[in-house]
């Protein structure tokens, strides 16, 4: 086994141990694959998650781990857990870093890391079923980003420049939709829809638009202090007030909004995560629990639309069900022209979803979660299917994350557009945020602004 203990750089940087001082960067010759090193570790829920060490023959090494949604769609790659009721309540994932150090190293040992899409077509290939449910998308995916981390060591890049070389893109830094409010399955169902989020109008640069956002989240935490309302945290950082309407917690977010000394719809607008798929009934329709309404989808969609008339909502996710197709085009033609309406569930970074959806102009964004897909080849090739058809594309944290920031290079280097984060609290979300700002004062790749939110033609 490879001394992976002697890999004591600051967490995923990523290393270079007994590297040849000699070594040209323009050395032709493969990046071998040594040694992948899988282990259980947690993420920020108290959850296990799978770390993979990924050792090159010329010693550089990466590491990454891999993040776990309450939310998840049917259609998403598959998150292979234990189901031993002894450990961590069924949900270790012991198999899937077991897989990684088995039949995953034994199958890439020897490969050519700088091919990633060699590297994880293998992988797809070892694996033999469509949702990669023998070995865990868990486990595919970790080996696949820290193989592409411990490339970038190897060269001297900054992950997001071996991204971008990957993707074909010139870096761009993202607009971040940030998490103020939250109900639905990441704070105990306290309200009917899971995310209110603010989104930056008019900054100039990632650090004013986080600089905006942390101002909006600080003064949400004051205007539920002066209501006497709980100002404790939800899953990802934000606040769950627990409104019995989403029109009340509207209300909080413009009042958020203005005493952080921000123009509602001016400077800072409101993105809608409804992840409606965890309120559709066996029947289909959407049980509004705390609004006490159970609704069919014509009713949701002039729900949703009452939304976007109340406040200044520039973006509406996952406003129906995964399989509620129809309504969703309904939902489209009636909102597609003027909002953003974004793909969550619905398309589960999956390319014969998102085919669908842009045949039908269903939706008009994609929200893209890697580990949906299970390979970094595979979710740059959801991106890039997302861009061809004029969809923008929306990199995304899980609501169980570590403190990984991979998706902060994914998202500049594949110039995403934006970036759904979480809140501006917990380390494990402001690792990303963090990492946007080194990325920023390092190289001031180009701020996307406003302009990337869909539609685009805008
Ligand atoms: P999840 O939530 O990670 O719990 O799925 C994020 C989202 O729905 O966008
Ligand atoms: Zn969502």
């Amino acid at each position: 086994m490879a001394p992976f203990f002697r890999c004591a750089a600051p967490a995923f940087v990523g290393a270079r141990l007994d590297a040849d001082s000699s070594r040209q960067l323009t050395d032709v010759k493969p990046l071998a694959i040594r040694a992948l090193h899988a282990r259980q570790i947690l993420d920020s829920r108290g959850r296990p998650t799978v770390e993979v060490d990924a050792l090159l023959d010329d010693g550089s090494c990466g590491r990454a781990s891999v993040p776990s949604g309450a939310s998840t769609g049917a259609a998403e790659a598959h998150e292979l857990r234990d189901g031993d009721p002894a450990r961590y309540a069924g949900l270790g994932v012991l198999r899937a870093v077991g897989n990684v150090n088995g039949e995953i190293a034994r199958a890439l040992c020897g490969c050519d890391a700088a091919d990633q899409r060699d590297v994880d077509e293998r992988l797809r290939a070892l694996d033999g079923t469509p949702q990669l449910r023998r070995l865990g998308a868990n486990a595919t995916l970790a080996a696949s980003l820290a193989v592409c981390r411990a490339v970038a060591v190897a060269r001297g890049q900054w992950l997001y420049e071996r991204i971008a070389e990957l993707a074909g893109v010139t870096p761009l830094l993202p607009v971040p939709l940030t998490n103020i409010l939250s109900g639905g399955l990441h704070a105990g169902r306290g309200m009917d829809v899971q995310d209110f989020l603010a989104v930056p109008m008019r900054a100039v640069s990632i650090d004013d638009a986080i600089h905006r956002m942390a101002r909006v989240r600080s003064a949400a935490d004051d205007v539920l202090r002066d209501r006497g309302m709980t100002t404790l945290l939800a899953d990802e950082g934000g606040v769950a007030p627990a409104c019995a309407t989403a029109s009340a917690a509207l209300r909080l977010m413009v009042e958020a909004i203005e005493r952080a000394g921000l123009q509602p719809g001016d400077d800072v607008s409101i993105a809608i995560d409804v992840a409606a798929t965890s309120l559709v009934q066996p029947d289909g329709r959407y049980a509004l629990a705390r609004e006490q309404r159970v609704l069919d989808s014509d009713a949701m969609i002039e729900l949703v639309c009452a939304w976007a008339r109340e406040a200044p909502v520039v973006s509406i996710e996952d406003g129906l069900g995964e399989d509620d197709w129809v309504a969703w085009r309904t939902l489209t033609q009636r909102l597609g022209r003027t909002l953003q309406l974004v793909g969550d569930d619905l398309f589960a970074t999956h390319p014969q979803r998102l085919a669908r959806g842009t045949r039908d102009r269903i939706g008009n964004a994609i929200l893209v979660k890697a580990n949906q897909n299970g390979t970094l080849t595979g979710t740059l090739d959801v991106i890039a299917q997302a861009k061809a058809a004029g969809y923008a594309t929306i990199v995304s944290a899980r609501s169980g994350e570590t403190e990984d920031a991979f998706i902060a290079d994914l998202a500049v280097g594949t110039a995403a557009g934006q970036i759904k984060i979480g809140s501006l609290r917990t380390s494990s979300t402001v690792a990303k945020y963090n990492q946007l700002l080194r990325i920023d004062e390092r190289s001031r790749p180009p701020y996307a602004g406003f302009a990337a939110l869909a539609p685009l033609e805008r």
